[in-house]
């Protein structure tokens, strides 16, 4: 099943014929929203707000390990998270979409992994991911391509047909927030190849890929990044920029519900193979 984690400005999704509301704990507690399930068409979804339905969940303090394990509860194997982010790369304008296929992580001290040797929760099932855990296994999950190939293609594919401006492949660089970057940090940023800045794709990847789901990122250019444009950055206006997307981001999600096969053709679910110590 696809799970959606709706990010700023996307607390709630109205093209889901809702048939189940989850109220999950897990051993990391409390995801940051309930996980809502149900059909777009014919389709099975699960939708989880990333900053809580209220938007309480800084950045810094989304329970991104609680919010990764219930989705895989309810039977997630493949994530479309969707993110506001900050413009840095100048070919990209305020309103386009990004599909990332990198990311670099400057996130200082986030819970990151779900594999901690002898002191991992155990998990349920009789897959890798539960085997790992209950052994105690250290597991190093590679990272060479974060984000699932297959994924980033039919997102390209559904915004290219849609004539909406995208830009497929790129850096997304993770800062820790909650404050904006100065313009050094940026500048630093563009240096070292990143396209965009945001505060919350890691290590919600790490963790999905850790899992063995796909995950793709659909992100939306709320604001030249710092510096970039010599105005201040507000709060106001990413969640201006993502009310003003929002059909269009219900509409590509909703198309890739319809299109997505349901076999992953892609390596993603075998991302674990080798990955133990
Ligand atoms: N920086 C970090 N995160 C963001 C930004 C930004 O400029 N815009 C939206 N999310």
């Amino acid at each position: 099943m696809l799970g959606v984690i709706g990010g700023s400005g996307l607390y709630s999704f109205e093209g889901l014929k809702v048939e189940e509301e989850i109220d999950i704990d897990t051993p990391f507690g409390k995801p940051s929203s309930p996980v809502v399930i149900g059909r777009i068409g014919e389709v099975r979804v699960a939708f989880l707000a990333r900053h809580g339905r209220d938007h309480s969940f800084p950045p810094h303090l989304v329970p991104y390990r609680a919010n990764l394990w219930a989705l895989r509860e309810v039977g997630v194997d493949r994530v479309l998270a969707v993110s506001a982010v900050g413009g840095i790369d100048k070919k990209l304008s305020s309103g386009d979409f990004f599909i990332p296929d990198s990311f670099l992580d400057f996130t200082k001290g986030r819970e990151s992994t779900f594999y901690e040797g002898r002191f991992s929760k155990k998990g349920k099932g009789n897959d890798k991911v539960a085997e790992l855990l209950n052994k105690g296994k250290v597991v190093h999950v590679d990272m060479t391509e974060p984000y699932c190939p297959e994924m980033r293609k039919l997102l390209s594919e559904i915004l290219s047909r849609r004539g909406l401006p995208y830009k497929e492949g790129g850096v997304y660089a993770c800062t820790e927030g909650p404050r904006f970057e100065t313009t050094a940090e940026i500048r630093m940023l563009e240096r070292l190849g990143a396209s965009v800045v945001g505060m919350t794709g890691v290590p919600e990847v790490v963790l999905a890929r850790e899992l063995t789901m796909c995950y793709a990122s659909l992100c939306v250019v709320a604001n030249p990044a710092a510096g970039i444009s010599g105005r201040k950055l507000t709060s106001e206006e990413v969640i201006d920029m993502m009310k003003k997307r929002e059909d269009e981001i219900k509409e590509v999600i909703s198309e890739l519900v319809r299109i997505l096969p349901e076999e992953r053709s892609c390596g993603c679910w075998r991302i674990l193979e080798g990955a133990e110590v």
